[in-house]
């Protein structure tokens, strides 16, 4: 069975030249386990290759989540080599959002912590409900972000605001992500849906060949320090992959209780 299809955890529909993908686990909020970014990659990399297709967007299903970040049941799991494989697959997903010839739009329709909050970051405009929350909390489970967190948001938000938001975990809401420019646009709850229609039919409408050419000279803009960083970004989480902290930040959170870090 193709991976992320097992029970239609990623959903495409089409309208027109826009299309939607929907990250479909709701009883986990949506976290990103192997199985659905493989079938992300999948999904994205057909629409890639759909010359009909013109505008992507990418949200979450239910109203409460767009992504809770990167599964921790599934990473607790893993060994270090498994969960190198799973870094390098989420890397991979949040490059192919970057790099395919279409713009994608996060439609970040809830909470989007951790791996969703870098899922919305590789994509090219961040469009968020007035009631989502936005964090990279990692250091409340002893690591570092590892889809590239550490780095796009140094592009969305400056040096300053970067290392706040990792180095607290702090929860922003949709309005103060806006203010510090982490997100693009804020649209009150009962009109985000159509406000995003909106957004990618306008972009859908424009001589497709310039939109492309906008998302390949702005990409090359951050470029050279992106891909240096994201490297960097992956050393630094397999070898915290392997501390005593990261096993009592992701076993406190598994439990429902505050972590007891001794810094080892
Ligand atoms: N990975 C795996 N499962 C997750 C998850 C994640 N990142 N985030 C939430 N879930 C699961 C919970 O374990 C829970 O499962 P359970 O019903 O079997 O206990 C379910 O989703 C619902 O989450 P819950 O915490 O009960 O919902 P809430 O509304 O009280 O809180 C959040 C929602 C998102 C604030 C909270 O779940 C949270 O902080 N999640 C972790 C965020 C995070 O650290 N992300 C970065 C990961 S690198």
């Amino acid at each position: 069975m193709t991976p992320g299809q097992e029970e239609n955890t990623i959903l495409v529909q089409r309208n027109g030249a826009v299309r939607t993908v929907t990250l479909n686990r709701p009883d986990r909020l949506n976290a990103l386990n192997p199985d659905l970014l493989q079938g992300l990659v999948i999904e994205l990399g057909k629409i890639a290759a759909d010359r009909d297709a013109r505008v992507v967007v990418i949200t979450g299903s239910g109203e409460k989540s767009f992504v809770a970040g990167a599964d921790i049941h599934s990473m607790n799991q893993l060994g270090p080599r498994a969960m190198a494989d799973y870094l390098e697959l989420g890397q991979r997903a949040m490059r192919l959002i970057e790099t395919m010839s279409q713009p994608v739009i996060a439609a970040v329709n809830g909470f989007a912590f951790g791996g969703g909050l870098e899922l919305a970051l590789a994509c090219d405009i961040i469009a968020c409900k007035e009631s989502a929350k936005i964090g990279q909390p990692e250091v409340d489970l002893g690591i570092v972000p590892g889809f590239g967190g550490t780095q796009r948001l140094i592009h969305r938000c400056g040096v300053g605001s970067a290392r706040r938001l990792c180095m607290t975990g702090e929860r922003l809401s949709a309005a103060d992500a806006r203010a510090l420019g982490v997100v693009d646009l804020v649209f009150p709850d009962g009109e985000f849906r159509s406000e995003v229609e909106k957004l990618a039919a306008t972009i859908a409408s424009k001589a497709p060949l310039a939109v492309q050419g906008v998302k390949r000279a702005i990409n090359r803009a951050c470029e050279g320090m992106l891909l240096a960083g994201l490297r960097h970004e992956v050393e630094e989480f397999l070898r915290l992959f392997g501390s005593a902290d990261r096993e009592e930040g992701m076993a406190a959170f598994l439990e429902k209780r505050p972590p007891s870090f001794t810094g080892r």
